[in-house]
């Protein structure tokens, strides 16, 4: 038999398997080069990176919870310009899609100067939109009425229609599942010139040391991942999938090949493998060569087959 088909498409970008690194949650890549061979992956996604340079919110800002853990590194990131000089030569030379995430500490023009910016940039194949972080409180990333702009149909629409006008590049939006519907926040974001949809951000989650009666956080709150999400991750892809046309990236406790054909079977095109990354390094191309098994020992020829072939 030959060897299954793997590859997919994101808008423009071409993916040799459907298999990503999630933003935040493997650097810029090269930390992981001594554990796996780069090459291997679908694509990387950077961590998130705004205009300036930020340090982030203070420690501790992660803890183990069961099935998961917390975060709120608050975008830690050297800014645009040091990651277009630093970082960008290293991604070049890996040889794969460079899919590079933004947000604003500046409302909407913030999101536009760094997709420009991007656009300019022939190793940046895809510019995804973060608009979900939980984690960076006090900021214009929060509409007027304090809500995360991804929490808003409205402002989703506006702010994805003025970055679409910015660059040609594949653009992904990212969305919070701490919302009543996410399809509304779906929709909104198709129907701006999105060229697909990223799912699933982390869940707003609390922690408390019963002795010091402290946080474990010391932002208090922070963003929930791991396999804890998984099935709200998976039931907010299978909402998406019936409402939207576009391409739907799924991700929210991945940590092998039967959790990401689980993502695919509920309509994502493509997965990302995030807290994983922090347990095995390896699991993005264990997840790659699961899911090519899978398909040899079910006999399917591709692994585009299985999108939304969940049977109910
Ligand atoms: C330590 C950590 C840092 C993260 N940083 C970012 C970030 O900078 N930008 C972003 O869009 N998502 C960030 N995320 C969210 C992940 O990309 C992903 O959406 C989420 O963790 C769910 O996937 P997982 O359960 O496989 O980790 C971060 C997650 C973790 C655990």
């Amino acid at each position: 038999m030959m060897l299954p088909g793997i590859s997919v498409n994101i808008g423009k970008l071409k993916l040799k398997n459907p298999v990503m690194v999630a933003s935040g949650t493997f650097g810029y890549g090269e930390e992981f080069a001594d554990f796996l061979d780069l090459k291997k992956l679908g694509a990387i996604v950077s961590k998130t990176i705004t205009l300036r340079p930020r340090r982030g919110n203070v420690p501790p800002r992660t803890c183990e919870t069961p099935a998961g853990m917390l975060n709120s590194i608050g975008l830690e990131n050297p800014g645009i310009d040091r990651f277009i000089g630093e970082k960008i030569p290293v991604f070049k030379k890996i040889g794969i899609p460079l899919i590079v995430s933004i947000a604003s500490e500046g409302g909407h023009e913030e999101f536009v100067i760094l997709a420009e910016t991007l656009d300019k940039i022939n190793s940046v194949s895809a510019i995804e939109l973060n608009i979900s972080c939980p984690n960076v409180k006090h900021s214009k990333l929060i509409t007027q009425n304090s809500k995360l702009i991804s929490q808003d149909p409205k402002a989703t629409f506006e702010l994805v229609k003025k970055v679409r006008k910015a660059t040609k590049k594949t653009l992904i939006t990212k969305l919070s599942p701490n919302v009543t519907d996410i399809t509304e926040i779906a929709k909104a974001a198709e129907a701006a010139g999105s060229d697909a949809i990223c799912l699933i951000n982390t869940l707003i989650g609390m922690s408390i040391d019963i002795n010091s009666r402290k946080p474990r956080i010391a932002a208090v709150t922070g963003g929930l991942s791991g396999p804890a999400i998984r099935p709200v991750a998976i039931r907010m892809v299978w909402e998406v999938y019936k409402k939207v046309k576009i391409p739907i990236i799924g991700m929210g406790g991945i940590m092998d090949a039967s959790s990401a054909i689980e993502f695919l079977l509920a309509g994502a095109t493509a997965v990302s493998v995030g807290t994983a990354n922090f347990i095995e390094p390896r699991s993005s191309v264990e997840v790659i060569d699961g899911i090519r098994k899978y398909l040899i020992k079910n006999r399917i020829k591709n692994a585009r087959q299985l999108i939304g072939e969940l049977e109910i």
